[in-house]
């Protein structure tokens, strides 16, 4: 037997709970089409290669796969975490409750004895409280996501024990205190997102051991005062990585060089001060987004900039910078109106420039001063160059426009 078959025969192996809390009437009990779709995507993260949508076309409810229980709720009523759980605890290896606004109660207890469990999911709910210290007894545990829920207190410290956890995404909650060194542990971490909560202190220098990490995301919390994580340079595997809305502080260090697979950088509002390193343009060769927005970011924007033929989106709004920008119009169009430049008073773009992109949103920018010496580069194909990082070398695949 296919262990993706494990939903249909292994029940109650797989245990898919989806509680509505559409005001029905006491008869006809229907998912609404959201919650069908809700409950399709679910099925699907469990076991994408069955046809769901398929096999089971009609309401969810009234003819499911086996394993997948609904229940009613009125929008007033609030439903607390279902005590029969305990009862599965020992066969159980996945807790899906998606969506569930009325669901309320606590984590404490229901999970310790869990120990098969493989995935726990629970997202928009208002379970509250904290997770228990008995998460670190959850040793199968591959996937923790609780998020946007009403989860409170640290994250665990015991957390760094689950050794094949390979996502963590806490986000949304009001998680507080700091995050233990001990996450440094979850080598096998592929995502890890902690995004607006409360989480204060510092960003673990042990964040380095998780060398596979994909996705980072520290977003919107209450990170102090230390920097840009000089960690983050040794963390080849990262794609994206998402630290702004945390009052971190300091220049944009220079650890790009081995980081050329980042495809989204977020840096928004860290109160960085300083220039915007070359380097950033000459590594990050597939960036599609990149946000240095609402910092205090002086300088020129590096002529490298005029190298990142993937990205999509530039935001560099309101910071203190200054001189022309490095780009040509051709490649600016090529960003449909994407390039943020707003609130840089001393910062100014080419005639030329502005007439080429008059929808690109860069109209209320002002013009140059014919004087000024421009940096204007003509994009051209110079990829091969980008790895030497030698700007004697860049030299030749720039046009200077006078
Ligand atoms: C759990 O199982 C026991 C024994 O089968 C049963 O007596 C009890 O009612 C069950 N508890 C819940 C909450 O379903
Ligand atoms: C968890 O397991 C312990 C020991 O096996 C048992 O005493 C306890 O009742 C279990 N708790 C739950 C909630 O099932
Ligand atoms: C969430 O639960 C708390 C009690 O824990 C309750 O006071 C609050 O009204 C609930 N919020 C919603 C939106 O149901
Ligand atoms: C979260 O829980 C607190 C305290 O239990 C409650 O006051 C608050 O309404 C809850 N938040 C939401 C969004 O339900
Ligand atoms: C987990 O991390 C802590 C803190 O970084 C460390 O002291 C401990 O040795 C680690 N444990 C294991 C099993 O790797
Ligand atoms: C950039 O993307 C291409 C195509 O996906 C990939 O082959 C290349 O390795 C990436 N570059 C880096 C530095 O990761």
């Amino acid at each position: 037997m296919a262990i993706s078959s494990s939903l249909f025969f292994r029940f109650p192996v797989v245990f898919l709970v989806v509680f509505s809390h559409a005001v029905v009437s006491q008869q006809i009990l229907t998912l609404s089409s959201d919650e069908q779709e809700s409950v399709y995507q679910v099925l699907e993260a469990i076991n994408s290669d069955i046809q769901w949508r398929y096999l089971f076309p009609d309401d969810l409810c009234s003819s499911a796969p086996h394993g997948v229980v609904c229940d009613y709720f009125t929008d007033e009523s609030e439903v607390l975490l279902p005590g029969f759980l305990a009862n599965l605890s020992s066969s159980l290896e996945e807790l899906v409750f998606i969506e569930n606004p009325s669901l309320a109660g606590t984590l404490n207890g229901k999970l310790g004895n869990f120990t098969r469990l493989k995935k726990l999911v629970l997202t928009g709910s208002n379970v509250s409280g904290e997770i228990p210290d008995s998460i670190g007894d959850m040793l199968e545990l591959e996937q923790i996501t609780i998020t946007r829920s009403n989860l409170s207190g640290g994250v665990p410290l015991d957390i760094g024990k689950l050794k094949k956890l390979k996502i963590l995404d806490l986000s949304y909650n009001r998680f507080q205190g700091q995050l233990p060194d001990s996450i440094g542990n979850l080598t096998e971490l592929l995502k890890l997102d902690l995004g607006s909560n409360y989480i204060d202190g510092r960003i673990p220098e042990t964040l380095l051991g998780l060398q596979k990490l994909e996705f980072l995301d520290l977003s919107y919390n209450l990170f102090g005062n230390f920097g840009i994580p000089l960690s983050l340079a040794e963390m080849p595997s990262l794609r994206e990585l998402y630290l702004s809305g945390n009052s971190l502080g300091g220049q944009i260090p220079e650890i790009w060089e081995k980081l050329g697979g980042i495809l989204r950088l977020g840096f928004s509002g860290l109160g960085l001060v300083g220039k915007i390193p070359a380097s950033m343009g000459v590594f990050l060769t597939n960036i599609s987004y990149l946000g240095l927005d609402n910092n205090k970011l002086e300088g020129t924007v590096p002529m490298e900039f005029g190298l990142l033929e993937s990205v999509n989106e530039i935001n560099l709004e309101n910071n203190r910078l200054s001189g022309r920008l490095p780009i040509s119009a051709k490649f600016s169009a090529q960003l449909e109106g994407k390039l943020k430049l707003g609130g840089n008073p001393n910062f100014c773009v080419d005639a030329s420039f502005s007439s080429a992109t008059s929808n690109s949103g860069l109209e209320h920018l002002k013009l140059c001063s014919k004087t000024a010496i421009s940096h204007h580069v003509l994009f051209s194909g110079c990829s091969s160059l980008r790895s030497s990082y030698l700007l004697s070398f860049l030299g030749y695949c720039f046009v200077f426009v006078f």
